[in-house]
């Protein structure tokens, strides 16, 4: 028998329970409980819908709610201000009212679009996510941060609006591409650098394990990552006190590497490996941390086949990279910031990273 742990956001009356080891198909029982409305509109696509959809439709449909499905089409060119009209649309012709619901069952496209439209439909209805990537179950399905990509840039517009509740169910990352696996496990790594010492360590003992999906393993790193992340977002939910943006760790440059690609190249957990490489790069050029961290975040990576190689070597157009840092630091008040790690589960935030070490690591070799 799986063992479920149930980790909490605390949010005073917008807490909400994470159920990590549950199954999709008990997702009625989760609902049941917190008493919503009979309502129910699940937004997903094609292929987690070939899946698991019927499944989950067949759970709820049992305990009496009338369920509407709705497929978008697969992408993240479809996590859009038109893709969230059509979406409305089908919110009044299911007549949903203020105590009906929104499932999101996908990955973090799913539930950044399902949730915005759940955070804005009737100034908000029930939202609850089921994520189905191992990227949505660590991070995007955590935290509330809904919205939607504009064509300059990604997530212009959106909201912070937390669910009611959210099931992880492990076992739904056996149909996941291994590519997929991989962008989530960097976000793993992630969190063992900024707060986790032992799930760091755990990952590089472990990491067969992992790999071969071991249900106990895997359970185990998703409910330490959720804890950490769950952690964070109740002391700082919305990103204003410096705790939350620690989250961003390797996103300086991991983000400018995606936009520099159009968004098109390497997905966002390839970027922020080589991110978060580049971070420790350049904390141990100002000898913040040792070269020895730097050294074993390398091979953990590697061993996760994530990339690490020089940027530049890469293809990617290094002109395009800086353009994207300098429009990140007029984002923030004309400073760079950047998250740098001082050893294994601790990092801090630094304004003063000088331009020319950022280029030399960009440039670098191979770590
Ligand atoms: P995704 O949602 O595009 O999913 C990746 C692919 O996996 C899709 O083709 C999807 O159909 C498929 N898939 C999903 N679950 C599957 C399963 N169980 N089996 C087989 N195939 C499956 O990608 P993602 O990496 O999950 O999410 C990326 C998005 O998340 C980006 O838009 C990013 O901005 C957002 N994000 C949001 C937050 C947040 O805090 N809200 C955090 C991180 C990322
Ligand atoms: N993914 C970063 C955050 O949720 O804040």
């Amino acid at each position: 028998m799986r063992k479920v742990e149930v980790i909490s956001v605390n949010l005073g009356r917008r807490s909400y329970p994470i159920h990590i080891g549950e199954r999709v198909s008990r997702i009625g029982k989760v609902i049941k409980e917190l008493g919503l409305g009979k309502k129910i509109l699940v937004i997903t696509n094609n292929k987690v819908f070939h899946y698991y959809g019927e499944t989950i439709k067949r759970d709820l449909e049992k305990r009496g709610y009338s369920v509407n499905i709705v497929k978008v089409p697969i992408g993240e060119k479809y996590k859009s201000i038109n893709q969230a009209i059509g979406l409305y649309e089908k919110c009044v012709n299911c007549k949903l009212e203020r105590n009906s619901t929104i499932l999101a069952l996908g990955g973090g496209v799913i539930n950044d679009l399902a949730g915005f439209v759940a955070a804005t439909y009737l100034r908000g209805i029930n939202f609850i996510a089921v994520p189905t990537t191992l990227l949505a179950q660590v991070d995007a399905s955590i935290g509330g941060k809904v919205g939607v990509d504009l064509p300059q840039a990604k997530n212009l517009v959106g909201s912070f609006y937390q669910p009611r509740a959210v099931l992880i169910d492990p076992e739904v990352l056996k149909t996941l591409p291994s590519r997929e696996m991989r962008t989530g496990m960097s976000e793993i790594v992630k969190y063992g650098i900024i707060r986790d010492k032992s799930l760091f360590e755990y990952l590089e003992k472990n990491l067969e394990r992992i790999k071969k999906l071991e249900t106990n393993a895997l359970q185990r790193v998703i409910v330490e990552s959720v804890r950490i992340k769950a952690k964070i977002v109740s002391q700082d939910e919305r990103e204003e006190k410096g705790e939350r943006e620690i989250l961003n760790f390797g996103h300086t440059i991991g983000h400018s590497i995606e936009a520099a690609e159009g968004y098109q190249g390497c997905r966002h957990g390839e970027a922020i490996s080589i991110g978060m490489l580049k971070a420790t790069e350049i904390a141990v050029a100002m000898h913040f941390c040792s070269p020895r961290l730097l050294l074993r975040m390398g091979e953990l990576l590697k061993r996760m086949r994530l990339p690490t190689k020089p940027l530049i070597k890469s293809g990617v157009d290094e002109g395009k990279i800086y353009k994207s840092l300098f429009l990140d630091k007029k984002k923030k008040g004309g400073k760079l910031r950047f998250i740098l790690p001082r050893r294994l589960g601790d990092v801090f935030i630094c304004e003063n990273v000088p331009f020319h070490l950022i280029r030399k690591v960009l440039q670098g070799g191979d770590k």
